[in-house]
């Protein structure tokens, strides 16, 4: 069943396509500008932004969720470390457009990320999260992830050290 949205209205969250490619840079962009979500303060290109979303697009791994025909956040799966031998686990990345978080849109995509992940024989999902990230954490611990841990100052944006805390869902 879709989630029940502001004003009763609903979100659906479908796979993602390529002509979904700008509207997910800008929710991105945003982030990286406003926010230690991404540690980086480098916009994605245009170009960065097709390689990035064809990747994914590739693998079934990215959707996005929608209210009212407008897209409204985006979340992707993909490999948590690079080397083969950790192919059965993947990290999630869950972004809300500015001004319409906390209406179960974070939600509505990471249940469809979970489902689309465990279909696909995963073994565990990952989360980095920056420490002082409640909403991210809340969200993650409302699925089941638990907390693995925090590592102290392994990250730096805005003239400041960030710490990862890295939260672990049993997916098999
Ligand atoms: C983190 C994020 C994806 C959560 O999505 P959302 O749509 O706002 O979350 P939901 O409305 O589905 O709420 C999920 C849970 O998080 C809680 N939550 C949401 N915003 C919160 C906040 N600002 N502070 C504390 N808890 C919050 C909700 O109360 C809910 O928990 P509950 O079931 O105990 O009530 C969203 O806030 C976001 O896009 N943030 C900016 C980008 C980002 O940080 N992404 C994650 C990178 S690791």
């Amino acid at each position: 069943m879709n989630p029940i949205y502001e004003r009763g209205r609903t979100v659906t969250v479908r796979l993602a396509h390529p002509g979904d490619v700008e509207v997910i840079r800008a929710i991105r962009n945003h982030a990286i500008k406003h926010s230690t979500a991404l540690w980086t303060q480098t916009p994605q290109s245009p170009a960065e932004g097709v390689a990035w979303l064809a990747a994914h697009l590739a693998r079934g791994s990215a959707f996005v969720a929608e209210a009212e025909d407008e897209v409204v956040g985006f979340a992707v799966y993909g490999p948590w470390r690079e080397l083969d031998g950790f192919r059965h686990t993947v990290e999630d990345s869950v972004y809300v457009r500015e001004g319409r978080h906390g209406l179960g849109v974070g939600s509505a995509l990471l249940t469809a990320l979970i489902t689309s992940a465990r279909e696909a024989g995963h073994h565990v999902m990952i989360a980095g999260i920056e420490a002082e990230n409640t909403a991210s954490i809340r969200l993650h611990e409302r699925f089941g992830f638990h907390h693995v841990g925090t590592v102290p100052e392994v990250g730096t944006k805005f003239g400041r050290w960030l710490d990862l805390t890295i939260m672990r869902l049993p997916l098999t």
